[in-house]
């Protein structure tokens, strides 16, 4: 079977592409390579090309002819959605909203979504399940939950079935290191404290020590992304398997502050990370932690990898390996 991958070269798509195609898929990656890099597309054939492009999506829809559709492409960084929300309305709402059309005109019905635990907000410290009520605090998280919204219109009028993954905090990398995490600007945490520890840059800033938790840093509920991306598999043979419309959050219920991933960074690499404490980043949430059990009652999704320090680990193999090109 043939699966559109939107931003298969990217991060996470990366490796669903390699995870598709062990479990016999084969993964077509769709990247305008905005973010993405070439090198990452090392398991299956690629189109070049954006998704706010519609004819080019009509064109890889007509060649390719995939069965269904794992959707990563977006723009991502809070940062960024702070700065230009347009952007982030244009390019992950009105890509999406392309793609979505297009496959339900080529009979493609199978959709998998990767949506975001940013667009519950910030809830006070609640635990987060499916059914928190979602009020995102940035245009990112808002430009998700609008998708969402699509994907249940469509499915009303257009019989489009989906599953919805929310993420909390991607981390790690394949443990075989053949992709990784590699992002320019780099803006997230764990990538960062590496590129300290490796001399790579002069010191992670820690982004506000004044929240109301138990180290004054923000606490973020961490995820592998080879467990993530098993779920997508799982979700996919859900879809296949005739079963409905589903929304599952992604993370593993344990809470990581800044400092005690710093402190865990030290610890697997044996070196010094070298901090200096900075002003809040704003649209951060305070704690952002999955209370749902959801995907591994109802998908049967076990992870396995999404221990804090099997999560450095690979990303520290990774980190030392890295081939892309800047
Ligand atoms: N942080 C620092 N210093 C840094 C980088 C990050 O202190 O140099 C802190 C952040 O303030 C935050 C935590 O580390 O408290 C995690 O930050 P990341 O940028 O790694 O991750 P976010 O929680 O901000 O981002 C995640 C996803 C994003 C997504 C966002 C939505 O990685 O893609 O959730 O909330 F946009």
């Amino acid at each position: 079977m043939k699966i559109l991958v939107t931003g298969g070269a990217g991060y996470i798509g990366s490796h669903a592409c390699k995870a598709l195609a062990r479990s016999g898929f084969t993964p077509i990656t769709f990247d305008n390579f905005s973010t993405g890099w070439r090198e990452a597309v090392r398991f299956g054939p690629y189109v070049e090309g954006d998704l706010t492009d519609k004819g080019t999506v009509e064109n890889a829809f007509k060649k390719h002819q995939p069965d269904a559709v794992l959707h990563f492409a977006a723009l991502s960084r809070v940062d960024e959605a702070m700065a230009n929300p347009g952007l982030y309305w244009r390019n992950n709402v009105l890509g999406s909203l392309n793609l979505v059309e297009t496959a339900v005109e080529h009979g493609c019905l199978d959709f998998v979504f990767s949506s975001t635990c940013a667009t519950y907000g910030d809830q006070d410290g609640v635990v987060l399940d499916e059914d928190t009520v979602q009020a995102p605090l940035n245009a990112y998280g808002a430009s998700k939950q609008a998708v969402e919204r699509i994907l249940h219109d469509f499915s009303t009028t257009h019989g489009l079935r989906h599953v919805i993954f929310r993420y909390f905090n991607v981390a790690g990398a394949d443990p075989d290191a053949e992709v990784g995490e590699f992002h320019r600007p780099e803006t997230h945490l764990i990538p960062i404290v590496l590129d300290a520890v490796a001399g790579a840059r002069d010191q992670v800033t820690i982004y506000g020590t004044d929240y109301p938790t138990e180290d004054g840093t923000c606490v973020r509920d961490y995820v592998h992304v080879s467990d993530l991306v098993d779920a997508h598999i799982l979700g996919l043979r859900w879809l296949l398997d005739g079963k409905e419309n589903r929304v599952f959050n992604l993370g593993t219920g344990s809470g990581f502050s800044v400092r005690e991933v710093i402190d865990a960074a030290r610890r697997v690499t044996n070196r010094e990370v070298p901090t200096e404490i900075g002003d809040r980043r704003p649209g951060d949430a305070i704690k952002l932690v999955s209370g749902s059990s959801r995907a591994e009652e109802e998908l049967n999704w076990q992870p396995t990898k999404s221990t804090m320090p099997q999560m450095i680990e690979d990303a520290w193999r990774w980190h030392q390996v890295a081939d892309y090109k800047e």
